[in-house]
């Protein structure tokens, strides 16, 4: 249950940011809501007023490749917990027991070197050349999904085909027997919510209830593993012997979550673009294979994750600033992939530019984004599969934005075939 106080912390807080952002603070722009919709011309006024300004909400914030791009690499910066940009708490106890939150605690959040001895356990599943055998399995989830589209006239592009291919893949990786799409959606939805820091009671609720049900998903599915093991990652996990129990599930929850809410948005974003530059779709109807670049360009223009943050461990200068341990600073990649230091003309669209694989959408560093390979293989046969279904597919209806802003992309996109 979500008591008073924390209701009352969570709507004072929601307050003081609302009054930062009316007196101009960038980073109170960026924390609430009006932001969601188009973030990008909030990213435009932290590039002006700095290369790292700061904040009355007590973080440092910056638009720069440069500086992005460095502290992702820094080993004098760790990781910032989601909590750090909450005023509440959001522990969980079921009868007595702490659930486990991945967001905060697997290795995506850790520092080494519990970061290194966690990544390197599951690291080998995602190679290219674990992956090379892929390609054609995820197309065929993806032809399959287009084929229960079949002659519908309209459609949810998110629901009814973005949002299913990568649950499917994920699962079938992970070794998770006959997942359900929707209980999968709702509880990545409450978690991702987490991740810009809980705002609301409601969010809270939800994010209790999502933990809540994952948790006991995961523990039965550790359970079968550990009686009929096979060649999955879950399998795999189960059978390291000094794996603590929480570690499992923090890790299992995270490739689950990632796997699937910033792979959606990859192909829901990149299927706009598509539909928004009638030269890109000529391409890609001419050449499939096009739809590499369509993909790469989409990571650059309009990543999935649009920020993450580091703080110093120690005391440290940057650019000419001072920073003390653990000052969060929140490093705008999705401004950084439009920095005109790095990109020429950065607000057009254009998968066939030179300089597009310097984007910082997955990262960089010892966080690279592990499922980088899987979301661009995924996201390719996507695009190419739904266009060569649908050649004249275009939106048909009022598009719905999710309600983050770590996270970016459609929660609906109703098209016509
Ligand atoms: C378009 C899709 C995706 C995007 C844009 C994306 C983006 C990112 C970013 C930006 C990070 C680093 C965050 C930081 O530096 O603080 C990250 C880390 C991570 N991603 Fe992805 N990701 C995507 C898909 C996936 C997929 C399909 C998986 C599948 C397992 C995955 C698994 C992970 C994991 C495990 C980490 C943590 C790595 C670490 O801390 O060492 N991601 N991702």
């Amino acid at each position: 249950m979500v008591d008073l106080r924390t209701t009352t912390t969570l709507a004072l807080a929601r307050a003081v940011v609302r009054a930062h952002a009316l007196l101009g603070d960038p980073a109170a722009q960026l924390f609430g809501r009006s932001a969601r919709r188009d973030p990008y011309p909030v990213y435009e006024r932290v590039r002006a007023s700095g290369t790292l300004p700061g904040s009355r909400l007590g973080v440092r914030i910056t638009a720069s490749h440069r500086v992005c791009s460095q502290l992702v690499r820094d080993q004098r910066f760790g990781t910032v917990p989601a909590s750090a940009l909450s005023p509440a708490d959001s522990t969980v106890h079921v009868d007595g027991r702490r659930l486990v939150n991945p967001v905060e605690e697997s290795f995506l959040s850790r520092n080494p070197p519990e970061h290194t001895r966690l990544r390197k356990l599951v690291a080998p599943f995602f190679t290219p050349r674990a992956l090379r055998g892929q390609t054609p399995v995820v197309e065929h989830v993806v032809e399959e999904f287009l084929d229960e589209i079949g002659d519908r006239p309209t459609f949810d592009l998110i629901g009814d085909f973005a949002a299913r291919v990568p649950v499917r893949v994920i699962t079938d990786l992970l070794g998770v027997p006959d997942a359900d799409h929707a209980s999968f959606a709702r509880w990545g939805a409450a978690l991702v919510g987490a991740l810009d820091g809980v705002r609301t009671a409601g969010e809270m609720r939800a994010l209790h209830e999502g933990l809540r049900e994952f948790d006991a998903f995961l523990t039965d599915l550790v359970e079968q593993r550990g009686r009929t093991p096979g060649d999955d990652v879950v399998s795999a996990l189960v059978a390291v012997d000094d794996l603590a129990a929480d570690d499992l599930i923090a890790t299992t929850e995270l490739l689950l979550v990632a796997g699937f809410e910033t792979t959606v948005n990859l192909i829901g974003n990149a299927a706009r673009a598509v539909m928004a530059h009638d030269d890109v779709r000529a391409k890609l109807l001419d050449d499939p294979a096009y739809a590499e670049a369509v993909v790469e360009e989409t990571l650059r223009f309009d990543p999935p994750v649009q920020y993450t943050a580091r703080s110093p461990l120690e005391r440290v200068e940057v650019e000419g600033v001072e920073l003390a341990p653990d000052t969060p600073v929140v490093l705008l990649l999705a401004a950084a992939n439009r920095d005109p230091e790095v990109f020429a003309e950065p607000r057009r669209f254009d998968p066939g530019r030179s300089d597009g694989r310097e984007h910082l959408a997955f990262s960089a560093g010892i966080h690279y984004c592990l499922g980088a390979n899987l979301a661009r293989m995924e996201a390719a046969a996507a695009l190419r599969g739904l266009f060569r279904r649908y050649p004249r597919l275009r939106i048909d209806g009022r598009v719905r934005m999710r309600p983050s802003g770590i996270i970016r992309g459609a929660a609906r996109v109703p098209v016509r075939a």
